[in-house]
């Protein structure tokens, strides 16, 4: 007879889960439910607040859709997606490497493949300014032939996935480094912007106070055969919200400023924008990415489904 009291139901639950063969599901469900159940004593939640944080998770769900990831924005506010990142590179990046940033709902495979000296601004409705650098190994060789995939907001504060026709591409495209292990690319200057507040995750963030902007940043994957993928993003240090991004990606070693006067700069006449990167060696298959494609997320989500599936979210 399982006759549960507030004291031994968490036990009894976890006993139950004992049957669980996948050892690592195993841990982790034991966790959660020990976790779950601290969290709901120490509120001492009630009927009405459990009801509600169910309708508020299923409105996160319903949000979901191949273009966009509720779920991945309101572990973005809540810090977890941070927390998870940071584990991973503890475990894979070298110390010299370049900080990893989060990947964002806004990543998309597939970007165009440009010649370097690109624009990836479409119809860019102000001047473009230059984004150049080098790849480098930890010792400060060269890569040549790293791919880089590059995204950004438009001068508006919007990605392509956020307008009218998110199956067109804008703001991206990927480059691949010279044999010196450079690249530039000319594109516009992001603006700062709003997290997507038109769901439930924007409705907490106008509950808690919160102002709901990320600082301007271009997102940065960087990947070459033998090294770590990079997930990053370079963020403009004059930005106003730098010191206080809704989803906590910023970094002192990530700040970038635009300048006018730098002799180096590959195509003169345009600011500039210097971000030189460097790569951690490959130590195991892990992949440093940490997120999606939404399009990938939407449909994998069966417990007991073929782990092939998450693997090839990567
Ligand atoms: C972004 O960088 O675009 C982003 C990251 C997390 C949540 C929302 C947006
Ligand atoms: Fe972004």
């Amino acid at each position: 007879m399982q006759d549960c009291t507030i004291e031994t139901v968490t036990d009894t639950v976890i006993a139950q889960m004992a049957t669980t063969p996948d050892a690592r599901l195993r841990e982790i469900m034991d966790s959660l439910v020990r976790h779950l159940h601290a969290f709901a004593r120490e509120v001492r939640l009630t009927p009405e607040e459990w009801l509600r944080g169910i309708a508020f998770l299923t409105a996160v769900g319903q949000t979901c859709t191949p273009h966009r990831q509720e779920f991945i924005l309101l572990s973005d506010v809540l810090g977890l997606s941070r927390l998870v990142n940071l584990m991973h590179d503890a475990e894979g990046r070298e110390e010299v490497a370049t900080e990893t940033s989060l990947l964002g709902p806004f990543f998309r495979e597939n970007a165009p493949v440009l010649p370097l000296g690109s624009s990836i601004a479409r119809t860019p409705s102000q001047a473009e300014i230059v984004l150049y650098g080098t790849v480098r190994d930890s010792e400060g060789r060269p890569i040549a032939g790293a791919t880089l995939d590059v995204w950004q907001t438009d001068e508006h504060g919007l990605y392509d996935l956020q307008r009218q026709s998110p199956e067109e591409m804008d703001l991206r495209g990927r480059f691949v480094t010279d044999a010196e292990g450079r690249y530039h690319l000319r594109t516009v200057k992001p603006l700062g912007y709003s997290i997507p507040m038109d769901g439930p995750v924007g409705d907490l963030i106008r509950a808690q106070k919160r102002h709901g902007f990320r600082p301007a940043h271009i997102h940065m994957m960087v990947g070459a055969t033998g090294y770590r993928e990079l997930v990053t993003a370079l963020y403009f240090a004059d930005d106003p919200h730098i010191d206080s991004d809704t989803v906590f990606g910023v970094s002192a070693a990530l700040l970038v400023r635009e300048r006018h006067d730098d002799a180096n700069a590959p195509l003169p006449g345009l600011p500039s924008v210097r971000f030189d990167i460097v790569l951690s060696r490959a130590r195991d298959q892990a992949a440093g990415r940490v997120g999606a494609d939404p399009a990938r997320v939407t449909g994998a989500g069966r417990v007991g489904a073929d782990p092939q599936t998450i693997t090839a979210m990567r």
